[in-house]
């Protein structure tokens, strides 16, 4: 089955998901989703729909409204992962079903650590649930991935061997994880190529790899496996997912568009939307991209050293492997003053992908016209802050309605902090700190009375200059949620909240990050109603 065409199975839902603190409401999820389809992703692994309820319904959402096409345009595969379980298997086909292509992606683990420790089963009882479950998902749906978890540290005699029963059920997708990032490049590549030589009918397969990234080797483990023979990449946006994250989608497919000429290899993805697919992603996580990150972070492309400078003025091939505008990432400013339209606005909205409702324009423009009458340039940057800052919030219980705040090197640093609270009343309160932050974070926890503890805290400004408007993103747990009676769901409960502001004050910027977490704890209290977000907004190719 070998082409050269890799698919790209995104988990940035599923596996990305699983990061402390990365939870994304069921709008949030669908909207990610709409973004990956349009940015080309083949197969999008939605969720663990057995999970909970709610995962179920976010999964079946992504399904029938991604998943479908009224035009006839193509859909991308639309996954649920199951353990191997009839209860599991029932809940992600109850999920995917819908979809104009279902999938349903069952794993269980091979390696002998996992199976004595975890499982407490022996090979045999493995090679037993392999063939039983990989058939009933079978029965339901025409294409079913297996997984071997821990793949990294199995018995490749022993997988061989699982991996023949499940092509035997009747598996068509076999994925070999590096579950606890482990191996070395060569090593893994050596596995998958072993896999093809030795696994009795894998031919008919394609086989996946799904690296994590423990010891900063995802990217080059899965280039590995897709030199050695695997068609199919697991990645997540940005890398995320548990402890130090999964696969970058970005780094493999600029590796393989970058170095074309050397592997041969080419992938269905419009480059020019991981930029902003980034963006969309590192705001509803409020897990931010540290500068350096390949390909997405923000000083991936700036050049500082003198001689570097000098070399790109001359000729950019220099000491550029890929143009910026590959991967969306635009230089352009929008050079609108306070007598700038909301029509020219919407024009450059829509030349960055942004297709906004009535509403989310309105609200956009009204900060716009705001930052205008303090920033002379407005860039494309600013602008992204604008939509994060107005669009991608959580339910609203508290808001900002003003703060003040008194610092420096004499007297205590003070702030007084309005909110509107979910009885539409204000509350005013005034505290110290230790600086204004924490002043006015402790006012902020003095009107709210919902316990937490302050785990981040970044800050950065998003574009060069004096006026620039400062970006936070924070971090929060919850000190006690209300425990559910289900000791699974108790093991599985999100306890870890992120929030995102900006402003052209980083007080006012941080206070509203801070609120933001805030309001999405407040929601897992289920104090205040159903968790949901509208969504507003369409990310993707105008
Ligand atoms: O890392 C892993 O092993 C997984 C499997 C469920 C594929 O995420
Ligand atoms: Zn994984």
């Amino acid at each position: 089955m070998e082409s050269n065409i890799v698919k790209i199975f995104d988990t940035t839902l599923r596996d990305g998901e699983q990061s402390p603190g990365a939870t994304m409401t069921a709008a949030e999820k669908l909207e990610v989703a709409r973004a990956l389809a349009r940015m080309g992703v083949d197969v999008i692994e939605a969720g663990f729909p057995a999970a909970s309820p709610d995962d179920l319904e976010a999964v079946r959402r992504i399904a029938i409204e991604v998943g479908n096409s009224s035009d006839g345009s193509p859909v991308p595969i639309i996954c649920g992962l199951a353990r191997t379980t009839q209860g599991d298997i029932d809940k992600a086909w109850e999920a995917v079903r819908e979809a104009a292509h279902p999938r349903i992606h069952t794993f269980i683990a091979t390696s002998d650590i996992h199976m004595q420790y975890k499982l407490k089963m022996e090979r045999a009882q493995v090679l037993e649930k392999v063939k039983s479950m990989v058939a009933y998902a079978r029965s339901l749906c025409d294409d079913v991935e297996y997984s071997p978890e821990d793949a990294g540290r199995s018995d490749p005699e022993f997988l061989y061997q699982v991996l023949e029963v499940a092509i035997q059920a009747g598996a068509t997708t076999l994925n070999i994880p590096d579950t606890v990032g482990y191996t070395m490049p060569d090593e893994f590549g050596a596995l998958i190529a072993g896999i093809i030589k030795n696994t009795p009918g894998i031919d008919k397969c394609v086989v996946s790899v799904h690296c994590h990234n423990d010891l900063g080797l995802a990217t080059a483990n899965t280039l590995a496996g897709l030199r050695a023979g695997a068609r199919q990449a697991e990645v997540t946006i940005n890398g995320i997912g548990e402890r130090a994250g999964n696969t970058a989608l970005e780094e493999v497919v600029m590796s393989l568009f970058a170095r074309r000429q050397l592997l041969d290899l080419s992938t269905h993805i419009d480059t020019t939307q991981l930029t902003r697919v980034s963006k969309l992603v590192s705001n509803y996580t409020s897990m931010s991209v540290q500068p350096n990150k390949a390909i997405v972070g923000a000083n991936a492309f700036a050049h500082e050293a003198g001689i570097h400078q000098d070399g790109m003025l001359k000729n950019n091939l220099t000491y550029e492997i890929m143009r910026p505008e590959t991967v969306g990432v635009t230089q352009s400013k929008l050079v609108l003053g306070k007598h700038s339209g909301r029509h020219a606005l919407k024009e450059r909205l829509v030349s960055m992908g942004y297709t906004l409702d009535e509403e989310a324009l309105n609200k956009v423009f009204d900060r716009f016209k705001v930052l205008a009458d303090k920033k002379k340039t407005i860039t494309d940057a600013d602008i992204e802050a604008l939509i994060s800052d107005e669009i991608y919030q959580p339910k609203i219980i508290y808001t900002l309605d003003g703060l003040q705040v008194a610092c420096g090197t004499m007297g205590l640093p003070t702030a007084t902090v309005r909110l509107v609270g979910p009885d539409g009343g204000k509350h005013i309160y005034a505290a110290i700190g230790t600086g204004p932050v924490d002043a006015a974070f402790k006012a902020i926890d003095a009107i709210v009375e919902e316990p937490s503890t302050l785990v981040e805290f970044v800050i950065h400004a998003i574009t060069e200059g004096i006026d620039a408007q400062g970006e936070v993103t924070v971090r929060i747990a919850a000190e006690h949620l209300p425990a559910t009676k289900d000791a699974q769901k108790e093991s599985e409960r999100v306890t870890t909240f992120g929030g995102y502001g900006a402003d052209t004050d980083i007080i006012v910027a941080a206070t509203k990050a801070y609120l933001s977490a805030l309001n999405k704890l407040l929601v897992a209290t289920g104090k205040y109603g159903p968790v949901e977000t509208p969504a507003v907004l369409a990310v993707g190719q105008a």
